[in-house]
């Protein structure tokens, strides 16, 4: 340590591939507005950045405090980051910050930690080598790697010693920072909005909620806002909480477009509407503007459930690759049909295609008939909707009086709503698809749901109208398409 700035150099097996490492780094504009989000004055600063990359977020942090009217007394960095590649830039950028710091009189120090962080906070956390709050970080600002742990992994076994549930990097990172942090200490991070819903991440909501108080969530407008972290394009957020076990009466969401310097609006909301507390799942819901709110109140204010309904919302059976040697590519004397998303068409299942380009029926022998439902009505929801469709619920009934069969074979690209694994009554199904489909239920979804996948725990923790509406829906739709205007206006004269 001859500068302040310390490297550590360990294990050097991670030379992985920048993109397993999920090295995104932060654009400067968005580091910066990161770093304005911390709001409680340290005079001594203990700033973790794990996964520090090139180091931009706890630079911008510094540099932040560094050119406030009252500089603090010190500041301590603490960076943990696997690819050796990134040190030399790590000690480049930390040189810098030491003159900035200089120059104003605050003490500066950095540790560059070229390790496991998951290896090295596990560690810390399971053999309680944190003993006292001075020890621990008053401030932790991370944009973390986005990878998903394998069930058997190290690190997965590591977490789990350590009491921490997750099966992504992203929501491992912020757990241990969470619990590395003193109390009252900050923490600033950019991430996927996926936590905020999946049914995976149910463990670490909980978790995370418990031990941090939600000061402000920041939701950025555009899907490719900051960056995209693959393939699927997901919606990123900026968090902001404080470590406490108070839950807060509030907390802002704000949201912004995602350009550098475009404008932010604010929304105080009450942190019931936010995380219910009936929520066994705590979902996290982000309503940024009062349209969104009321559809929000609109939707809650429904209060059947989908047992009160006597339905279940289940994902299809039927595994491509797993069931190859039962596909058929056309309909026979000994086959059933299997529906899969490109059999949509309209409020109706159009089966079979002209041009089927995959399997489109299953034979029915003893080793498929516990994939199959028996004939009956079912609606049909996409699991994934396509980038070019407006809303991510898209519904459909099975109406069994179109197409002839005893049973029926669901892909597993579909969730299908059953009563008891058997049909459902035909204008509850037509109810249930027009409620679905609906702008109300869109515009809720998307308060939740950050990303284009639905799965069927979200659709058992959305709030239905009661049988009766829904049957009185039914029964004022025929198979026509109509307009989703036409759509929304019958679903807001019946439901709402
Ligand atoms: C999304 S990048 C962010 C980098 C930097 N914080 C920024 O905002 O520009 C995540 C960083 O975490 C590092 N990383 C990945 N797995 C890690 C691990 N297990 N321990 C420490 N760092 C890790 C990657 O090499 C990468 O630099």
């Amino acid at each position: 340590m001859s500068n302040g700035i310390n490297t550590l150099p360990l294990p050097g097996e991670a030379q992985n591939q920048k993109r397993e490492l999920g090295q995104f780094l932060t654009p400067a504009p968005i580091a910066d507005f990161m770093a304005s989000f911390f709001s409680t004055p340290k005079s001594e600063w203990r700033i973790l950045d794990a996964g520090a990359g090139a180091g931009a977020l706890a630079s911008a942090l510094a540099r932040k405090l560094c050119t406030a009217t009252h500089p603090p007394d010190s500041i301590r960095i603490t960076a943990y980051e696997i690819d050796p590649s990134m040190v030399p830039l790590l000690r480049r950028a930390y040189a810098q910050l030491q003159r900035d710091c200089q120059s104003v009189g605050t003490a500066f120090s950095a540790t560059i930690l070229n390790t496991d962080f998951i290896e090295c906070a596990t560690e810390a956390i399971s053999r309680g080598l944190f003993s006292s709050d001075t020890d621990r970080f008053n401030a932790a600002i991370l944009n973390p790697p986005y990878r998903k742990i394998n069930s058997g992994s190290r690190a997965r076994k590591l977490l789990r010693i350590a009491g921490i549930e997750t099966s992504n990097l992203y929501t491992a990172f912020l757990a241990l920072a969470s619990q590395l942090l003193s109390k009252s200490g900050e923490l600033v991070a950019i991430t996927p909005r996926s936590f905020c819903n999946g049914p995976y991440f149910r463990p670490f909501r909980r978790l995370f909620l418990e031990s941090m108080r939600l000061q402000r969530i920041h939701v950025f407008d555009s899907r490719s806002a900051a960056f995209s972290r693959d393939a699927v394009l997901q919606e990123n957020v900026i968090i902001h909480a404080i470590r406490s076990k108070n839950v807060p009466r509030q907390l802002i969401v704000s949201s912004s477009s995602g350009t550098p310097g475009a404008p932010v609006r604010f929304r105080k909301c009450k942190y019931c509407e936010v995380v219910s507390p009936n929520d066994p799942n705590a979902f996290i819901h982000l309503v940024t503007d009062d349209n969104e709110l009321s559809v929000r109140h609109q939707i809650t204010g429904l209060s059947t459930s989908l047992p009160d309904l006597m339905l279940t919302v289940s994902t299809g059976r039927v595994v491509d690759f797993r069931a190859s040697e039962f596909l058929r590519m056309r309909r026979g004397a000994d086959t059933a049909p299997l529906l899969r998303p490109c059999h949509f068409n309209g409020p109706v299942i159009e089966w079979p295609r002209s041009n089927e380009r995959k399997p489109c029926a299953i034979s029915v022998v003893d080793r498929t008939r516990r994939l199959l439902v028996p004939r009956g009505y079912y609606v049909l929801v996409k699991r994934f909707s396509a980038k070019e469709e407006k809303r991510r619920i898209v519904a459909c009934v099975y109406d069994p009086t179109r197409i002839q069969s005893e049973s029926v074979g669901i892909e597993n690209h579909l969730n299908y709503f059953h009563t008891n694994g058997k049909g459902i009554d035909r204008n509850v199904a037509k109810g249930l698809a027009a409620y679905l489909n609906s702008t109300f239920v869109d515009q809720y979804f998307r308060h939740f749901s950050g990303h284009t996948q639905v799965n069927a725990t979200d659709l058992r923790s959305i709030p239905y109208p009661d049988r009766t509406t829904l049957e009185s829906l039914g029964a004022k739709l025929s198979d026509q398409y109509i307009t989703q205007l036409d759509l929304d206006e019958l679903v807001r004269s019946e439901v709402f």
